[in-house]
C-alpha cells in the first residue's frame, strides 16, 4: 500500500474528537449571558440537567476535568492534609503537581495494578490521629480508570469505601471523567453512583465528543464554594452558552452510543493480541481504552508507537512497556476494521 495515501486513524485519546456539524449548529444559536454573574441561560440549563441526571443538589460547569478535580480537592481539604488515592490516578500523574501547589496537600497513593483500590487498603493506609501525622480528609477514586486501562470501579467496592469514609469522617470525591463509559457497560444509573460521593465530576470533552468542559457536582454548599475557587483559579468565563449547548447536545446524543466504542476496543485488543510484537489479556479491556504490552523487550513504547504511525495508526507510548489506544466517537467500526487489518498484517 502507498503509505502516503494511508488514512490516519487517531487512537491517541478520546479527547481528539471534533464537534460534529449538528453539534456546531446548536452552538451557533445558543443563548448566552455572563456566566460569572450566573446569567448564561444555556450554562444554567446544562448545570441543572447534570444535577438532575446525577441526583445531586447542584452542578458547576468548569473548563476542564483537571480544574474540576483541583477545585474539589481545594474545597474538601486544608493545607497540610493528605488525600488518599491510587498510585495510577490522574490527580497523581497528569495534573502537573497541582494538588501540592493549589491546595498544599500531600497525596498518599495506594499501590494497585489497575487503579481499583479497596476499602481494606484505604483503612490500612489511614493515619493515626497523632500530631506528627498529616490529617486525612479526602479519598479520591477514578471511574473508569484511565491509567488502569479503562477499568470499571465496582459499585460494591465504592459502597464499602463510602461507608468507611463516613465512619472516619472523610470526604469522598469521584473523578468520573469517563463515568458514562462505566454506566454504558454496567447499566448502573448515575444516581446509584453519585449517592456515595460528596462530589462527582464528569467530562463532556472525552467520549461524549464536546469540545470543552466538565461538570462538578455536589451539595449546594459544596458548589457555592467551588464557584468561588473556579473564579480564583481563573476558570470564571463569560458568554459561554455555546459550550453549554455543545454539552447539552453531547448528553442528549452521544451517551447511548458509547458501547460501540467498547465493542471497537475489544476488536482492537484482539488484533493486538494476535501479533508477535504486542501482548495483552483481552478480558481486561472493559471499556474504550486498550493498553497493549510490548512482548519484544528490545522495542521501546516510543518505537512501537512510531511503527504504528508508519502504518497510519496513532497511539500513545504508555509507561515502561506498553502503548495505549483509545476508541471514540470519531472512529467508526470501519476505521477499526481497517486498523485491525493493518495491525495483523504488519506486526
Ligand atoms: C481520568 C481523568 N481525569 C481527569 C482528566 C482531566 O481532564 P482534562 O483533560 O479536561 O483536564 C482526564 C483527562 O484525560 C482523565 O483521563
Amino acid at each position: 500500500m502507498n503509505k502516503k495515501s494511508l488514512r490516519i486513524i487517531d487512537l491517541r485519546s478520546d479527547t481528539v474528537t471534533k464537534p460534529s456539524g449538528a453539534m456546531r449548529e446548536v452552538m451557533m444559536t445558543a443563548e448566552v449571558g455572563d456566566d460569572v454573574f450566573g446569567e448564561d441561560p444555556t450554562i444554567n440549563l446544562l448545570q441543572d440537567k447534570a444535577a438532575d441526571l446525577f441526583d445531586m443538589e447542584s452542578a458547576l460547569f468548569v473548563p476542564s476535568g483537571t480544574m474540576a478535580n483541583e477545585i474539589a480537592i481545594k474545597v474538601h481539604t486544608n493545607p497540610g492534609d493528605e488525600v488518599i488515592t491510587d498510585c495510577l490516578s490522574h490527580i497523581v500523574h497528569f495534573e502537573s503537581g497541582a494538588p501540592g501547589l493549589l491546595s498544599g496537600i500531600n497525596l498518599l497513593s495506594i499501590q494497585t495494578p489497575n487503579g481499583i483500590i479497596t476499602a481494606e487498603q484505604i483503612e490500612k493506609a489511614l493515619r493515626p490521629d497523632r500530631i506528627a501525622y498529616p490529617h486525612n480528609s479526602l479519598i479520591s477514586l477514578e471511574n473508569t480508570h484511565n491509567y488502569g486501562g479503562g477499568a470499571i470501579f465496582p459499585l460494591s467496592e465504592i459502597k464499602r469505601i463510602s461507608s468507611l469514609a463516613k465512619r472516619k469522617s472523610l470526604r469522598l470525591h469521584l473523578d468520573g471523567a469517563r463515568i458514562f463509559n462505566a454506566m454504558a457497560v454496567t447499566g448502573i444509573k448515575p444516581g446509584e453512583y453519585s449517592q456515595h460521593f460528596d462530589s462527582v465530576m464528569f467530562c463532556l470533552s472525552k467520549g461524549l465528543g464536546a469540545p470543552v468542559g466538565s461538570l462538578l457536582m455536589g451539595s449546594k454548599d459544596f458548589v457555592d464554594a467551588a464557584r468561588r475557587y473556579r473564579k480564583m483559579f481563573g476558570g470564571g468565563m463569560r458568554q459561554i452558552g455555546m459550550l453549554g449547548a455543545a454539552g447539552i447536545y453531547a448528553l442528549d446524543n452521544n451517551v447511548e452510543r458509547l458501547n460501540e466504542d467498547h465493542k471497537n476496543a475489544k476488536l482492537l485488543a484482539e488484533a493486538f493480541q494476535s501479533t508477535l510484537l504486542f501482548e495483552l489479556n483481552t478480558g481486561l479491556v472493559e471499556t474504550n481504552i486498550v493498553i497493549a504490552g510490548i512482548a519484544d523487550r528490545n522495542t521501546s513504547p516510543q518505537e512501537a508507537a512510531a511503527r504504528l504511525e508508519e502504518n497510519g495508526i496513532l497511539v500513545f507510548p504508555f509507561g515502561d512497556n506498553s502503548i495505549r489506544a483509545v476508541t471514540h466517537l470519531d472512529i467508526s467500526n470501519e476505521d477499526i476494521e481497517d486498523a485491525c487489518e493493518r495491525i495483523k498484517r504488519h506486526f
